[in-house]
Protein backbone atom coordinates (compact mmCIF):
# COMPACT_ATOMS: atom_id res chain seq x y z
CA UNK A 1 0.00 0.00 0.00
CA UNK A 2 1.00 4.01 -0.22
CA UNK A 3 0.55 5.33 2.95
CA UNK A 4 0.76 8.54 4.27
CA UNK A 5 1.38 9.62 7.71
CA UNK A 6 0.81 12.93 8.79
CA UNK A 7 3.28 12.85 11.32
CA UNK A 8 6.20 10.08 11.91
CA UNK A 9 8.88 12.02 13.64
CA UNK A 10 7.75 11.36 17.14
CA UNK A 11 7.15 8.27 18.92
CA UNK A 12 3.73 6.90 18.03
CA UNK A 13 4.25 8.20 14.35
CA UNK A 14 7.84 6.57 14.28
CA UNK A 15 6.24 3.40 15.40
CA UNK A 16 3.27 3.32 12.94
CA UNK A 17 5.78 4.17 9.89
CA UNK A 18 8.41 1.12 11.40
CA UNK A 19 5.48 -1.06 11.04
CA UNK A 20 3.99 0.04 7.92
CA UNK A 21 7.54 -0.43 6.42
CA UNK A 22 7.99 -3.77 7.98
CA UNK A 23 5.08 -5.07 6.37
CA UNK A 24 6.47 -3.76 3.63
CA UNK A 25 4.36 -0.63 2.38
CA UNK A 26 5.78 2.35 1.02
CA UNK A 27 5.85 5.09 3.37
CA UNK A 28 5.68 9.18 3.36
CA UNK A 29 5.55 11.23 6.18
CA UNK A 30 4.75 14.89 6.50
CA UNK A 31 6.71 16.93 9.37
CA UNK A 32 8.88 19.31 9.71
CA UNK A 33 11.37 17.42 10.61
CA UNK A 34 11.84 18.81 14.20
CA UNK A 35 10.89 16.27 16.41
CA UNK A 36 13.03 13.72 15.45
CA UNK A 37 13.85 11.58 12.21
CA UNK A 38 11.39 9.15 10.29
CA UNK A 39 12.74 5.32 10.27
CA UNK A 40 14.92 4.02 7.30
CA UNK A 41 13.05 3.31 4.33
CA UNK A 42 9.91 6.04 4.74
CA UNK A 43 10.30 9.40 2.86
CA UNK A 44 10.21 12.49 4.76
CA UNK A 45 7.99 15.39 3.14
CA UNK A 46 8.89 18.43 5.26
CA UNK A 47 6.26 20.92 5.37
CA UNK A 48 4.53 23.01 8.16
CA UNK A 49 0.64 22.25 8.35
CA UNK A 50 0.30 25.96 9.64
CA UNK A 51 0.32 27.17 6.83
CA UNK A 52 -2.78 27.11 4.07
CA UNK A 53 -1.10 24.90 1.36
CA UNK A 54 0.84 23.28 3.87
CA UNK A 55 -0.46 19.32 2.44
CA UNK A 56 0.61 20.86 -1.26
CA UNK A 57 3.46 18.52 -1.67
CA UNK A 58 1.36 15.26 -0.92
CA UNK A 59 -2.80 16.23 -2.11
CA UNK A 60 -2.50 15.05 -5.46
CA UNK A 61 -1.11 10.96 -5.14
CA UNK A 62 -3.13 8.51 -4.83
CA UNK A 63 -3.02 7.23 -1.27
CA UNK A 64 -4.28 4.19 -0.08
CA UNK A 65 -4.41 4.99 3.69
CA UNK A 66 -3.69 7.96 5.57
CA UNK A 67 -2.70 8.42 9.20
CA UNK A 68 -3.05 11.53 11.15
CA UNK A 69 -1.87 12.18 14.92
CA UNK A 70 -2.37 15.95 15.07
CA UNK A 71 -3.77 17.81 18.14
CA UNK A 72 -4.91 20.74 16.04
CA UNK A 73 -7.85 21.07 14.41
CA UNK A 74 -6.92 23.28 11.73
CA UNK A 75 -4.37 21.22 10.48
CA UNK A 76 -6.42 18.44 10.04
CA UNK A 77 -9.59 20.43 8.69
CA UNK A 78 -6.78 21.08 6.02
CA UNK A 79 -5.45 17.48 5.92
CA UNK A 80 -9.01 16.07 4.95
CA UNK A 81 -10.02 19.20 2.77
CA UNK A 82 -7.03 18.39 0.87
CA UNK A 83 -6.92 14.72 0.83
CA UNK A 84 -10.51 13.74 0.32
CA UNK A 85 -10.21 13.18 -3.31
CA UNK A 86 -7.01 11.29 -3.82
CA UNK A 87 -7.35 8.89 -0.60
CA UNK A 88 -9.05 5.93 0.36
CA UNK A 89 -9.03 5.34 3.91
CA UNK A 90 -8.32 8.10 6.78
CA UNK A 91 -6.97 6.80 10.10
CA UNK A 92 -7.25 9.75 12.81
CA UNK A 93 -5.20 9.26 15.99
CA UNK A 94 -7.55 10.44 18.71
CA UNK A 95 -7.12 10.33 22.42
CA UNK A 96 -9.70 9.31 25.40
CA UNK A 97 -9.55 12.38 26.76
CA UNK A 98 -12.39 13.43 24.18
CA UNK A 99 -14.92 11.60 27.03
CA UNK A 100 -16.64 14.36 28.63
CA UNK A 101 -16.97 12.12 32.00
CA UNK A 102 -13.43 9.89 33.74
CA UNK A 103 -15.34 8.85 36.68
CA UNK A 104 -16.80 5.40 35.55
CA UNK A 105 -15.05 2.43 35.36
CA UNK A 106 -16.10 0.25 32.17
CA UNK A 107 -16.86 2.93 29.48
CA UNK A 108 -17.28 2.42 26.18
CA UNK A 109 -17.49 4.36 22.95
CA UNK A 110 -20.91 5.18 23.60
CA UNK A 111 -19.70 7.74 26.60
CA UNK A 112 -20.40 11.14 25.91
CA UNK A 113 -17.69 13.57 24.44
CA UNK A 114 -16.33 17.25 25.28
CA UNK A 115 -17.80 20.04 23.23
CA UNK A 116 -15.90 20.44 20.00
CA UNK A 117 -13.02 22.83 20.06
CA UNK A 118 -14.57 25.52 17.71
CA UNK A 119 -10.92 27.47 17.00
CA UNK A 120 -8.40 25.77 14.52
CA UNK A 121 -5.45 26.09 17.41
CA UNK A 122 -5.36 24.57 20.37
CA UNK A 123 -3.26 27.36 22.71
CA UNK A 124 -3.75 25.27 25.65
CA UNK A 125 -3.16 21.69 27.24
CA UNK A 126 -6.76 22.21 29.06
CA UNK A 127 -8.47 22.19 26.04
CA UNK A 128 -6.83 19.34 24.10
CA UNK A 129 -9.83 16.60 24.25
CA UNK A 130 -12.60 19.54 22.96
CA UNK A 131 -9.21 20.08 19.86
CA UNK A 132 -9.26 16.19 19.63
CA UNK A 133 -12.86 16.18 19.17
CA UNK A 134 -13.00 18.35 16.75
CA UNK A 135 -10.65 16.87 14.56
CA UNK A 136 -12.36 13.56 14.70
CA UNK A 137 -15.16 15.75 13.98
CA UNK A 138 -13.69 17.26 10.51
CA UNK A 139 -12.04 13.83 9.58
CA UNK A 140 -15.35 11.65 9.95
CA UNK A 141 -17.52 14.78 8.17
CA UNK A 142 -14.79 15.39 5.02
CA UNK A 143 -14.28 11.25 4.60
CA UNK A 144 -17.69 10.15 5.38
CA UNK A 145 -18.05 7.56 8.10
CA UNK A 146 -17.18 4.47 5.44
CA UNK A 147 -13.85 5.86 4.94
CA UNK A 148 -13.09 6.77 8.12
CA UNK A 149 -11.38 5.19 11.47
CA UNK A 150 -11.03 6.86 15.04
CA UNK A 151 -8.80 5.82 17.31
CA UNK A 152 -8.86 6.77 20.81
CA UNK A 153 -5.67 5.66 22.53
CA UNK A 154 -5.60 5.63 26.49
CA UNK A 155 -2.17 6.10 28.12
CA UNK A 156 0.60 5.14 25.73
CA UNK A 157 3.36 3.11 27.10
CA UNK A 158 6.77 1.40 25.97
CA UNK A 159 10.31 2.29 25.43
CA UNK A 160 10.33 5.64 23.44
CA UNK A 161 8.17 7.42 26.16
CA UNK A 162 9.57 11.17 26.76
CA UNK A 163 7.33 11.99 28.84
CA UNK A 164 8.63 9.68 31.60
CA UNK A 165 5.46 7.72 32.78
CA UNK A 166 6.39 4.59 31.77
CA UNK A 167 9.79 4.52 32.84
CA UNK A 168 9.60 6.27 35.80
CA UNK A 169 8.14 3.44 38.43
CA UNK A 170 10.14 0.36 36.67
CA UNK A 171 13.86 2.91 36.91
CA UNK A 172 12.85 4.19 40.81
CA UNK A 173 12.67 0.15 41.69
CA UNK A 174 15.31 -0.27 40.02
CA UNK A 175 17.60 2.46 41.49
CA UNK A 176 15.83 3.57 44.28
CA UNK A 177 16.77 7.07 46.42
CA UNK A 178 17.01 6.03 49.49
CA UNK A 179 20.13 4.39 50.37
CA UNK A 180 18.57 1.49 52.43
CA UNK A 181 16.45 1.42 48.65
CA UNK A 182 12.98 2.45 50.15
CA UNK A 183 10.78 3.06 47.40
CA UNK A 184 7.68 5.30 47.98
CA UNK A 185 4.31 4.89 46.27
CA UNK A 186 0.93 6.11 46.09
CA UNK A 187 -1.41 3.92 48.46
CA UNK A 188 -4.37 4.40 46.36
CA UNK A 189 -7.29 1.33 47.01
CA UNK A 190 -9.67 1.25 43.96
CA UNK A 191 -7.37 3.47 41.42
CA UNK A 192 -7.21 0.93 38.04
CA UNK A 193 -4.11 1.42 35.57
CA UNK A 194 -4.16 0.87 31.88
CA UNK A 195 -1.68 1.11 29.04
CA UNK A 196 -1.31 0.41 25.96
CA UNK A 197 2.12 -0.93 24.32
CA UNK A 198 3.19 1.89 21.62
CA UNK A 199 3.98 -1.29 19.87
CA UNK A 200 0.72 -2.82 19.81
CA UNK A 201 -1.08 0.51 18.99
CA UNK A 202 0.92 0.92 16.18
CA UNK A 203 0.86 -2.81 14.63
CA UNK A 204 -2.90 -2.61 14.89
CA UNK A 205 -3.12 0.90 13.24
CA UNK A 206 -1.78 -0.75 10.42
CA UNK A 207 -3.70 -3.47 10.28
CA UNK A 208 -7.04 -1.31 10.63
CA UNK A 209 -5.89 0.47 7.69
CA UNK A 210 -4.92 -2.44 5.67
CA UNK A 211 -8.30 -3.44 5.96
CA UNK A 212 -10.29 -0.26 6.03
CA UNK A 213 -11.77 -0.61 9.25
CA UNK A 214 -14.19 2.27 10.28
CA UNK A 215 -15.63 3.68 13.28
CA UNK A 216 -14.75 4.40 16.62
CA UNK A 217 -12.65 2.73 19.47
CA UNK A 218 -10.68 3.09 22.13
CA UNK A 219 -6.85 1.43 21.92
CA UNK A 220 -6.53 0.86 25.86
CA UNK A 221 -4.66 -2.41 27.48
CA UNK A 222 -5.73 -4.65 30.25
CA UNK A 223 -7.48 -2.86 33.34
CA UNK A 224 -5.50 -3.68 36.24
CA UNK A 225 -4.79 -2.24 40.06
CA UNK A 226 -2.39 0.23 40.14
CA UNK A 227 -1.21 -1.79 42.92
CA UNK A 228 -0.82 -4.65 40.13
CA UNK A 229 1.02 -2.70 37.74
CA UNK A 230 3.30 -0.80 40.32
CA UNK A 231 4.44 -4.75 41.50
CA UNK A 232 4.86 -5.92 38.21
CA UNK A 233 7.45 -2.47 37.75
CA UNK A 234 9.06 -4.02 40.84
CA UNK A 235 9.20 -7.72 39.86
CA UNK A 236 10.68 -6.27 36.41
CA UNK A 237 13.44 -4.26 38.66
CA UNK A 238 14.13 -6.82 40.71
CA UNK A 239 13.50 -4.92 44.29
CA UNK A 240 13.30 -6.40 47.03
CA UNK A 241 13.81 -3.43 49.39
CA UNK A 242 11.28 -1.86 51.25
CA UNK A 243 7.90 -0.04 50.32
CA UNK A 244 6.53 3.41 51.59
CA UNK A 245 2.98 4.58 51.01
CA UNK A 246 1.22 7.47 51.47
CA UNK A 247 -2.27 8.03 51.06
CA UNK A 248 -4.20 10.73 48.71
CA UNK A 249 -4.71 12.99 51.55
CA UNK A 250 -1.45 12.63 52.43
CA UNK A 251 0.10 12.88 48.59
CA UNK A 252 -2.47 16.20 48.67
CA UNK A 253 -0.79 17.67 51.68
CA UNK A 254 2.65 16.97 50.89
CA UNK A 255 2.50 19.06 47.06
CA UNK A 256 2.80 15.94 45.12
CA UNK A 257 1.16 16.10 41.46
CA UNK A 258 -0.75 13.09 40.31
CA UNK A 259 -0.09 11.31 36.66
CA UNK A 260 2.57 13.26 35.44
CA UNK A 261 5.12 16.10 35.57
CA UNK A 262 7.15 17.39 38.40
CA UNK A 263 6.63 16.64 41.77
CA UNK A 264 4.64 13.90 40.63
CA UNK A 265 4.13 10.09 41.38
CA UNK A 266 3.40 9.19 37.64
CA UNK A 267 -0.53 7.20 36.83
CA UNK A 268 -1.31 8.29 40.17
CA UNK A 269 -4.74 10.24 40.18
CA UNK A 270 -7.77 11.01 42.71
CA UNK A 271 -10.29 9.65 43.41
CA UNK A 272 -13.35 9.25 42.67
CA UNK A 273 -13.04 12.07 39.52
CA UNK A 274 -10.92 9.79 37.77
CA UNK A 275 -12.30 6.45 38.62
CA UNK A 276 -12.46 5.33 35.16
CA UNK A 277 -9.99 7.40 33.47
CA UNK A 278 -7.72 4.11 32.82
CA UNK A 279 -10.51 1.46 32.96
CA UNK A 280 -12.13 1.96 29.73
CA UNK A 281 -13.31 -0.72 27.97
CA UNK A 282 -11.32 -2.27 25.22
CA UNK A 283 -13.86 -4.74 23.88
CA UNK A 284 -14.50 -3.59 20.63
CA UNK A 285 -10.58 -2.83 19.62
CA UNK A 286 -10.16 -6.52 20.70
CA UNK A 287 -12.79 -7.94 18.89
CA UNK A 288 -11.36 -5.90 15.89
CA UNK A 289 -7.89 -7.05 16.40
CA UNK A 290 -5.94 -5.40 18.89
CA UNK A 291 -3.23 -7.89 20.32
CA UNK A 292 -1.98 -6.64 24.04
CA UNK A 293 1.36 -7.96 25.00
CA UNK A 294 1.74 -8.15 28.75
CA UNK A 295 2.90 -5.37 30.95
CA UNK A 296 5.56 -7.40 32.43
CA UNK A 297 7.15 -6.86 28.57
CA UNK A 298 6.19 -3.60 28.51
CA UNK A 299 7.39 -2.46 31.69
CA UNK A 300 10.96 -4.51 31.50
CA UNK A 301 11.77 -2.80 27.34
CA UNK A 302 11.15 0.45 28.85
CA UNK A 303 13.61 -0.01 31.32
CA UNK A 304 15.96 -1.81 29.44
CA UNK A 305 15.74 1.43 27.02
CA UNK A 306 16.12 3.98 29.94
CA UNK A 307 19.31 2.34 30.97
CA UNK A 308 20.47 2.40 27.90
CA UNK A 309 19.32 6.08 26.85
CA UNK A 310 20.66 7.70 30.06
CA UNK A 311 18.63 6.82 33.33
CA UNK A 312 20.52 10.36 34.95
CA UNK A 313 19.02 12.53 32.08
CA UNK A 314 16.39 15.51 33.46
CA UNK A 315 13.04 13.88 33.76
CA UNK A 316 9.63 14.87 32.82
CA UNK A 317 7.74 13.11 35.26
CA UNK A 318 7.70 11.96 38.60
CA UNK A 319 9.99 12.73 42.13
CA UNK A 320 13.46 13.55 42.01
CA UNK A 321 15.57 11.46 44.83
CA UNK A 322 15.64 14.44 46.84
CA UNK A 323 11.98 14.98 46.83
CA UNK A 324 11.60 11.14 47.25
CA UNK A 325 14.11 11.54 50.40
CA UNK A 326 11.94 13.75 52.19
CA UNK A 327 8.75 11.97 51.60
CA UNK A 328 10.00 8.97 52.78
CA UNK A 329 10.32 10.59 56.34
CA UNK A 330 6.55 11.04 56.46
CA UNK A 331 5.34 7.98 54.73
CA UNK A 332 4.72 4.61 56.41
CA UNK A 333 5.58 1.22 55.09
CA UNK A 334 3.30 -0.64 53.19
CA UNK A 335 0.85 -3.20 55.04
N1 LIG B 1 1.15 9.81 24.86
C1 LIG B 1 -0.02 9.33 25.23
O1 LIG B 1 -0.13 8.66 26.26
C2 LIG B 1 -1.24 9.56 24.37
C3 LIG B 1 -2.48 9.19 24.85
C4 LIG B 1 -3.60 9.31 24.01
C5 LIG B 1 -3.45 9.80 22.73
N2 LIG B 1 -2.23 10.19 22.29
C6 LIG B 1 -2.10 10.64 20.90
O2 LIG B 1 -1.16 9.79 20.28
C7 LIG B 1 -0.46 10.52 19.27
C8 LIG B 1 1.03 10.54 19.58
O3 LIG B 1 1.71 10.92 18.43
P1 LIG B 1 3.29 11.06 18.37
O4 LIG B 1 3.90 10.26 19.45
O5 LIG B 1 3.72 10.80 17.00
O6 LIG B 1 3.59 12.53 18.91
P2 LIG B 1 3.11 13.99 18.69
O7 LIG B 1 4.03 14.84 19.46
O8 LIG B 1 1.70 14.17 18.98
O9 LIG B 1 3.41 14.20 17.13
C9 LIG B 1 3.09 15.31 16.45
C10 LIG B 1 3.59 15.05 15.03
O10 LIG B 1 3.06 16.04 14.20
C11 LIG B 1 4.13 16.76 13.59
N3 LIG B 1 3.78 18.17 13.54
C12 LIG B 1 3.48 18.98 14.59
N4 LIG B 1 3.24 20.22 14.15
C13 LIG B 1 3.39 20.19 12.80
C14 LIG B 1 3.28 21.16 11.79
N5 LIG B 1 2.98 22.44 12.05
N6 LIG B 1 3.49 20.78 10.51
C15 LIG B 1 3.82 19.51 10.20
N7 LIG B 1 3.93 18.53 11.13
C16 LIG B 1 3.73 18.88 12.41
C17 LIG B 1 5.35 16.53 14.45
O11 LIG B 1 6.52 16.56 13.65
P3 LIG B 1 7.52 17.79 13.52
O12 LIG B 1 7.64 18.43 14.88
O13 LIG B 1 8.79 17.13 13.05
O14 LIG B 1 6.91 18.70 12.51
C18 LIG B 1 5.10 15.11 14.95
O15 LIG B 1 5.58 14.15 14.05
C19 LIG B 1 -1.06 11.91 19.27
O16 LIG B 1 -2.13 11.91 18.38
C20 LIG B 1 -1.56 12.04 20.70
O17 LIG B 1 -2.56 13.02 20.80
C21 LIG B 1 -1.12 10.09 23.08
Amino acid sequence: MQILILGGTAWLGHEIAAEALRRGHQVTCLARGTSGSVPAGARLVRADRDTPDGLGAVAEQHWDAVLDVSRQPGQVRRAVAALAGTAEHFTFVSSCSVYADHGSPGADETAGLLPPLESDVMTSPDVYGAAKVACENAARNTFGPDRCLIVRPGLIAGPGDSTDRTGYWPLRFARPAADDGAVLVPEAPGLAAQVVDARDLAAWLITSAEQRLTGEFNAVGAVLALAEHLEIARGVAGHTGPVFVLDQQELAAADVNPWAGERSLPLWLPLPDFAGFMSRSNAAAKAAGLALRPLAETLADTLAWELATGPDRPRNAGLTSDEERRLLTIAHPRA
